[in-house]
């Protein structure tokens, strides 16, 4: 079996499609930085649909059983259904997630269930409209979101809430939003983290998943946890003993690198083994070949992403606790979340 230097085997692919987005949330895509003017990835940059379904079979032979399609904001990548019905055809691949806004789902849900997406996972970090809008960097209204897990659901796809917590933006209103959506579908509130290179992270402004928690129980309210569904599973699920859950995801206060089954493909065909890698693999050269030149063929493909799977070592979040200030400003140039969908 393909393991990496500390014995992690491959598991799950996480597909970019796109690295645009229909929102600007201040910790991902920062208006400032991502604004009118921002040079997004031309087309032909961006790896095609029989492109990722090539590479798609490459990683599932290697091992991957789960397949994440992410962006940016996926549902922007025309004909998106299409790509899901190469994805979810494919032979061994168990699991066909995709990771979204949500803000197009009214119009797509069905589609997508159609072509054989399992299920959605959809960000919403408020339900305060001025909370939520600030946070989204274009004033859009929670609604919009809500309107697109109930799309998903009434298509029957499977549905998870993720929250990105912030101390001082929105965890006044967590409370609030559990109660509020805990019907709905599974939430898991997010330690913000110190992805990519813009989002003005620091320590004082997480607030440590324990102390979320405390905040969700109340007299009426108390938490147990749940025994993971599988190994290396990234939320800490626990139970309100009355059906619903809630997930921590703790990835500054309790890191998960020592289960980190996860590969990361990029828009543009960069295979990135860890969330906070500065550089990656180029599998878009090879797989396309040099004008004149041989391109790679399918075997050549799976002992080249085989080769970095091999030497992987990452383990930045555990390593996050050691670094000083100083020292992780100079790792600077990690590649940035709306590359790689988190
Ligand atoms: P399922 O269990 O398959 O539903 O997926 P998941 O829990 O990995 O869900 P999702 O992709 O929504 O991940 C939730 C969040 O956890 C991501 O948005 C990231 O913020 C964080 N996360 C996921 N994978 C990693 C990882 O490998 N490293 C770190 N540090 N954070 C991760
Ligand atoms: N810290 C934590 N989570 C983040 N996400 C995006 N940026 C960050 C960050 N800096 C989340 C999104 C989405 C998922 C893809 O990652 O909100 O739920
Ligand atoms: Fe877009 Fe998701 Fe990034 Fe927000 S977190 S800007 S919705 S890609
Ligand atoms: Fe995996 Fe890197 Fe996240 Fe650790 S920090 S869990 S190695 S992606």
């Amino acid at each position: 079996m393909l393991v990496d230097q500390l014995g992690r085997p491959l598991r799950d692919l996480r597909i970019s499609v796109t690295d645009r987005c229909n929102l600007r949330c201040t910790y991902c895509m920062p208006a400032s930085v991502f604004g009118p003017e921002y040079a997004f990835l031309p087309r032909a940059e961006l790896l095609s649909f029989e492109e990722i379904g090539r590479l798609a079979r490459a990683f599932v032979n290697l091992g991957v059983r789960k397949l994440r399609v992410t962006g940016g904001e996926p549902t922007l990548r025309r004909d998106l259904p299409e790509l899901i019905g190469q994805l979810s055809g494919i032979g061994g691949v168990q699991d066909v997630a995709m990771t979204t806004n949500g803000l197009l789902l009214p119009r797509m849900a069905a589609d997508l269930k159609a072509a054989g997406l399992d299920r959605v996972t959809v960000s919403i970090d408020s339900l305060d409209p001025e909370v939520f809008g600030r946070m989204n960097g274009l004033g859009t209204h929670p609604q919009k979101v809500l309107d697109g897990i109930e799309a998903a659901l009434t298509a029957g796809l499977g549905v998870k809430i993720n929250t990105v917590v912030q101390r001082g933006v929105n965890d006044a209103g967590l409370r609030g939003l559990w109660l509020a959506l805990r019907d709905l579908a599974p939430v898991r509130f997010i330690e913000f983290m110190d992805v990519g290179n813009h989002n003005g992270w620091n320590m004082d402004s997480v607030v440590p998943s324990r102390e979320v928690l405390a905040r969700l129980a109340g007299d009426d309210l108390h938490f147990a946890p749940v025994n993971p569904e599988y190994r290396g599973e990234v939320a800490a699920r626990h139970t309100d003993g009355q059906g619903h859950e809630v997930g921590l995801i703790s990835s500054v206060t309790a890191p998960f690198c020592g289960d980190c089954s996860r590969a990361r493909i990029s828009a543009v065909g960069t295979l990135y083994s860890c969330l906070f890698a500065s550089g990656g693999t180029d599998l878009r050269g090879p797989m396309r070949g040099k004008p004149g030149g041989a391109a790679l063929d399918d075997a050549g493909l799976e002992a080249l992403i085989a080769g970095v799977w091999r030497e992987r070592r990452d383990r930045y979040s555990e390593e996050r606790g050691e670094l000083t200030a100083a020292s992780r400003e100079a790792r600077a140039g990690k590649v940035e979340m709306s590359h790689i969908g988190g």
